[in-house]
């Protein structure tokens, strides 16, 4: 069976479509767009089943869209395909309608259609707990899946934690459990990162655990070094989120990673500024030119090529300065903001110690050109993962507030050992701690890749900032950027164009 014909003439009506702005009809063909894919996902292999290069996917504010490599999406491979027992596929939570990523509404819209019964929705990780009654609402209001996590010691690091862990706020009763082997397994819940512009990691996963033994610090071992995390991390998500009883075949997990390697996506047109590739540098086509090696532009001087920092980080739309249409001059004013406008960053660990505040930038962070991931594998607590009931730092208080935090469990953190012995800590997500046991590292993860944003809300890796105007609030609180209120409304339309 080949679709591909069928869906190439999509593409042109709705391109057509576009140029003619009617939008109920844009909506029809999106709901048409989400409904194919949907079926496509959960199917298993059917051969011969593409995509065409820059198909179009709606989203709120316009189309996303993802360019491979091959010259097109093949939706036939394993990274489609049930793996595992419980009819997953990749493809289940990195679905391509959402930059391969899942967003919360399409959640929704799956739990609607199938009654909850989507393999989505399984109960190892699709609910809030493991056992006891299926309870899809984290994943179904904010796009989460409970990832459980055992504190160390653990198999790869023999070396007990530097803190004990309880559950201060347990709304469910699975915050912390007791393994077969007697070990304490902590469940955070987070969002699934996309599975694409992967050739721009500096870490994989949100604590990085995926790339710790093959780190992605160094120009000569990145590519190696990223296939082999990649690789491992294909074999980890069959065993955990897909239930499999072995791990895929090496032709298939080779099948999965040049897959995942083949793609960059990004926002290609919005609705009020239209195409955002023709004379200005959007869309996914121009990113995968982009080029990168791990440690470009970092902003603490350390760029391996010894070039300086700058903080002229997304140069896409120069072009749009100066235009008449009023959404396209907002779009290239927020690309400004978010270069230069001054931040004070305070209270961010692996960042800043004690008192200290850094006069900064978005781009201080996001530092990666037209990317906006971190280039060094910095993992970074900017406290959207604290708890407003026990939070004491002003800032981080008020920029909370901004959020609609999820309900998930909140633990206590008391620090027994190392340099930080006595101090107590109060997160929802112990970050990388929960992998290497340090205080140090405790809610540390990594920045995320800022592209393709407007196919994948919720935002933040747990799901706290519904949307991007919530993103800007919260930034907004946090590192005291004093925006006025068209200041932000230019930052938000900028970042919706990525
Ligand atoms: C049930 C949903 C689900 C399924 C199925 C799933 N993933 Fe994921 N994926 C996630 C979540 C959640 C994360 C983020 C976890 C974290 O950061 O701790 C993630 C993260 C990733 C990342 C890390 C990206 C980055 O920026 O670090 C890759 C790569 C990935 N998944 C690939 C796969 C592959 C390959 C498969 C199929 C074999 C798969 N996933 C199946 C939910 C899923
Ligand atoms: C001190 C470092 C730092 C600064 C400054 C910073 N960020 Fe971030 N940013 C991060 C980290 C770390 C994350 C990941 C946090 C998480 O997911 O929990 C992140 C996540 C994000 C996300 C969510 C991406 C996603 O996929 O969910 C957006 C959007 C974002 N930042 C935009 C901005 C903007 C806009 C600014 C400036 C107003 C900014 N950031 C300043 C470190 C920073």
């Amino acid at each position: 069976m080949s679709v591909t014909s069928k869906s190439a003439s999509v593409v042109t009506k709705l391109r057509r479509q576009v140029k003619g702005g009617s939008r109920s009809k844009l909506r029809r063909s999106a709901f048409l767009c989400l409904l194919t894919l949907s079926v496509l996902a959960t199917g298993s292999a059917i051969a011969d089943i593409y995509l065409p290069n820059l198909f179009p996917f709606f989203n709120a504010t316009g189309l996303s869209a993802t360019y491979s490599s091959t010259g097109r999406v093949d939706l036939s491979g394993p990274f489609f395909q049930s793996l595992g027992t419980n009819g997953r596929t990749c493809g289940t939570c990195h679905a391509p309608s959402d930059g391969f990523g899942l967003s919360a509404a399409d959640a929704r819209f799956k739990y609607i259609i199938s009654r909850g019964k989507d393999p989505l929705f399984s109960q190892v990780d699709g609910s809030t707990c493991p056992t006891g009654e299926v309870d899809s609402s984290l994943l179904v209001n904010n796009g989460l899946f409970r990832i459980g996590l055992a504190v160390p010691p653990n198999a790869t690091d023999p070396s007990p934690a530097q803190y004990t862990i309880t559950a201060v706020q347990d709304p469910y009763g699975c915050a912390l459990t007791v393994n077969a082997q007697g070990q304490q397994i902590a469940s955070v819940y987070r969002r699934p990162l996309p599975t694409t512009n992967l050739g721009f990691l500096s870490a994989v996963m949100f604590d990085g655990r995926e790339s710790l033994t093959n780190p992605l610090n160094n120009k000569q071992t990145f590519a190696a070094n990223l296939n082999a995390d990649l690789t491992q991390q294909a074999i980890d998500a069959t065993l955990g989120h897909a239930q499999a009883n072995e791990a895929p075949t090496p032709a298939q997990l080779s099948q999965i990673v040049k897959f995942e390697f083949s793609l960059n996506s990004a926002q290609l047109f919005d609705f009020a500024a239209g195409d955002l590739s023709k004379r200005v540098n959007g869309g996914p086509r121009f990113l995968s030119a982009q080029s990168y090696y791990p440690g470009i532009n970092d902003s603490l001087g350390a760029d391996p090529q010894g070039k300086p920092f700058t903080p002229n980080v997304f140069t896409l739309y120069k072009f749009f300065e100066n235009s008449r249409n009023p959404q396209q001059a907002s779009i290239a004013r927020g690309e400004e903001i978010f270069n230069t406008q001054p931040l004070t960053i305070s209270d961010v660990p692996g960042l800043t110690t004690g008192n200290q505040q850094i006069a900064g930038t978005c781009t201080t962070c996001h530092d990666t050109f037209n990317v906006g991931n971190h280039s060094f594998s910095l993992p970074l607590d900017i406290g959207n993962s604290h708890s407003a009931t026990y939070e004491t730092d002003a800032n981080i208080l008020a920029a909370l507030n901004q959020l609609q935090t999820p309900r998930v469990p909140v633990f206590e953190l008391v620090c027994t050992q190392g340099p930080l012995a006595g101090n107590t800590y109060y997160t929802s997500d112990p970050g990388k701690a929960l992998i290497s046991g340090q205080c140090s590292d405790i809610g540390r993860g990594k920045g995320l890749i800022l592209r393709g944003l407007a196919a994948r809300a919720p935002y933040f890796h747990n799901g706290a900032a519904a949307n991007l105007t919530e993103v800007v609030k919260f930034y907004n609180q946090r590192f005291q950027m004093e925006l006025t209120h068209d200041q932000m409304r230019d930052l938000v339309n900028f970042l919706q164009t990525l």
